[in-house]
């Protein structure tokens, strides 16, 4: 799979594809020939061509996710589509938004700002690790959400501590207070199956660039009926005034060539198999947490089971670190890994304690889980002195 459908280097370990996806290699080509074909009469291609095809590619990956073609949108990005929706929200003064802890931070800096700017208050609720469940986050939000609240806004899947959020509860929750809720799924597509117009979220976002393995700068934003009319792009452009689906259609003069190699990429998943990718991922996910937990003596952040295709695995008691662990313990540890191993795979200090997350796709195999599990138990037993209380590596 890996030298089949990947670019990655067969020198370099790679299991952190949660940081930035990583593309096809028949995609990159398709958005590679575009590039090319573009440029031999661009106007052909801008003004007769393109709209179709973004058209048609909407509805293919409307289909994908479950929902009709005119409430999504093509993005570049998931930040830009959380930026589009929070920006639109017209909160006032004294109006609550809410948010777990476990929110991407790039995303609690808009909240942060958008509150600000408004007056609005922003609430923050955390989770107490390790997970006992599902249970847990459905009774923090049950007992915290207070009704009436404007706006909330979770992960599918959240960045740091990856565990799946049960969303249908939640979302049950959030109807029955009368809030509207925001889901930032940007590593939900391709990892879990979307019915977008069953699970019911007021707005849904996702990246193509992440776990589809599309080229990168390519994503999509969900919205219900009911809030397109007042949802305020962005970028004002040519399609301003004409309604959802044109004002996002085009803003500016731009590489779209990402958003037309999505075909390649929906051929790709229907044509191995959606469910034989999350099976492979899911079987190789099982083998590597039974083979880190069982070397390392260590444990999940959280029950198996709510993890996807990432899971985050408690390194070593003798890594930890005697007072609570903070990201400069964890970069030195991820800097070790890849200086010394060349493996490439993020390090988190979760609740004061340190955790490796490791991704799982389909260019991934047991070998390297084992090179990791080796190259950790060496650090500890020659690599890491303690300076200062500090864990400190010898790179
Ligand atoms: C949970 C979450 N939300 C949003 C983003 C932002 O995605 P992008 O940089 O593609 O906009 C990320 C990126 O890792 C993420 O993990």
């Amino acid at each position: 799979m890996r030298k089949k459908h990947f670019l990655l280097e067969e020198e370099t370990t790679f299991m952190n594809h949660g940081a930035f996806g990583c593309a096809l290699k028949d995609a990159l080509h398709v958005s590679q020939k575009w590039q090319l074909y573009i440029e031999r009469q661009p106007l052909r291609f801008f003004d007769r061509e393109l709209f179709p095809h973004l058209v048609f590619v909407t509805k293919r990956l409307a289909e994908f996710v479950g929902c009709s073609p005119t409430d999504l949108v093509l993005v570049p990005n998931v930040t830009m589509a959380m930026n589009i929706i929070v920006r639109s929200q017209d909160l006032k003064a004294g109006d609550t938004v809410f948010m777990l802890g476990e929110t991407y931070g790039a995303v609690k800096k808009l909240l942060r700002q958008v509150c600000a700017e408004q007056g609005a208050i922003l609430q923050e609720e955390w989770l107490e690790y390790p997970l006992t469940g599902p249970g847990q986050i459905i009774r923090k939000v049950e007992e915290t959400l207070r009704p009436g609240t404007r706006l909330a806004v979770f992960d599918h899947i959240p960045s740091k501590s990856v565990f799946i959020n049960p969303l249908e509860e939640i979302i049950g929750i959030c109807r029955q207070r009368g809030t509207k809720v925001l889901i930032d799924g940007a590593h939900a597509l391709g990892v879990l199956d979307l019915n977008l117009s069953s699970l019911d979220a007021d707005y849904y976002t996702s990246n193509c660039h992440k776990w589809f393995c599309s080229p990168k700068g390519c994503a999509f934003m969900f919205v219900k009926p009911e809030h397109q009319h007042s949802l305020r792009p962005l970028i004002i452009s040519h399609g301003y005034g004409f309604g959802f689906n044109s004002e996002y259609i085009w803003t500016g003069l731009k590489d779209y060539t990402a958003i037309l190699a999505l075909h390649t990429v929906l051929d790709f998943w229907e044509s191995v198999g959606v469910q034989r990718i999350r099976g492979y991922i899911k079987g190789l996910l099982t083998q590597a947490v039974d083979l880190l937990v069982g070397r390392w003596k260590t444990g999940l952040l959280a029950p198996r089971e709510m993890f996807g295709s990432m899971v985050c695995v408690r390194l070593p008691e003798s890594l930890q670190e005697d007072s609570a662990a903070n990201y400069e313990h964890a970069e030195t540890i991820q800097n070790a890994l890849y200086s010394r191993y060349n493996i490439e795979v993020p390090v988190k200090a979760l609740a004061g304690s340190l955790y490796v997350r490791v991704s799982v796709h389909i260019y991934n195999e047991l070998e390297q889980y084992q090179e990791l599990a080796d190259a950790v138990e060496e650090m500890m037993s020659k690599e890491i002195q303690r300076v200062g209380g500090n864990c400190r590596c010898d790179v």
